[in-house]
């Protein structure tokens, strides 16, 4: 399998979970605009059956290697990311908990849900779409990691898959500004992640990034079916370094921000 197969399954199982994601990528191409990834997001505890040199696995497998980590400390996060030679293969952003710097009930719940990964789940390509391999979900497990963790609770509720798609405005004709891409998306409907402003980042950071709000889906739980915020589609404009490269990393202040457009408590 090539890696392009590889991104097309975990395309096909994102929109089938955020429908809202293919209108939007079909609105860029009503726009005439060629559709190229950034990158591909996913989240994880780090447990080190699951962390993310664990997931990081899949990408090193077709040649990906790993460039940058980046540290969350409010969120009490840790992440990298991944680079292919091709520069159009989308780069890979793998982000996991610090489980450790949580209460002694969220490590339990977390140590339980892994506990239950079949140890050869890790084996095959179908971990990074397969969801949560706990159920049943308890809602008042998911409440009681969200009052610790809007990440932890995301995890739990929606488990393994891509937790955000990211297109690269700069390979856009006419949206050629995240500004166009934003009123774009507002005047057609879409709900826009505005902690720290509808655009995170400048062209003095060479990374400027905006969001959809993560659409509200139902979910199932032993208490019946619950709506919870899910997976949203990301934006980003990438800017030449003085040396003329195009700028390839990640900004950990606006990735702060865009973290939240699966928050609860965002949505108004
Ligand atoms: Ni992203």
């Amino acid at each position: 399998m090539s890696y392009q197969a590889l991104f097309s399954s975990l395309w096909n199982d994102y929109v089938n979970r955020n429908p809202h994601a293919l209108k939007v990528h079909d609105l860029f191409e009503q726009q005439g605009e060629r559709i190229i990834n950034d990158h591909v997001a996913f989240r994880t505890f780090n447990d080190p059956r699951i962390n993310v040199d664990q997931l990081a696995k899949f990408f090193l497998a077709y040649g990906y290697e790993e460039k940058g980590t980046y540290e969350f400390p409010v969120k009490k996060l840790f992440a990298k990311h991944y680079e292919h030679k091709n520069p159009e293969a989308p780069k890979i952003f793998i982000s996991e908990l610090l489980t450790e710097k949580f209460s002694p009930e969220l490590q339990t719940v977390v140590k339980s849900c892994v506990d239950k990964i079949p140890s050869d789940a890790l084996r095959s390509e179908k971990f990074l779409t397969h969801g949560t391999f706990w159920q049943p979900l308890s809602h008042k497990v998911y409440q009681d990691l969200l009052a610790e963790s809007e990440y932890a609770a995301w995890l739990y509720a929606f488990g393994f898959c891509a937790n955000h798609f990211t297109v690269n405005i700069n390979a856009f004709n006419r949206l050629t500004e995240i500004c166009h891409v934003n009123e774009l998306l507002q005047k057609n409907g879409f709900k826009l992640n505005a902690s720290g402003g509808l655009i995170k980042g400048t062209s003095r950071d060479f990374l400027e990034q905006s969001s959809t709000m993560a659409e509200e889906v139902d979910v199932s739980f032993a208490e019946g079916k619950v709506k919870i915020p899910s997976c949203y589609y990301e934006f980003a404009k990438r800017y030449a370094l003085p040396n003329g490269e195009l700028y390839t990393g990640f900004v950990a202040a606006s990735a702060d921000k865009i973290f939240e457009s699966t928050d609860v408590g965002m949505r108004s």
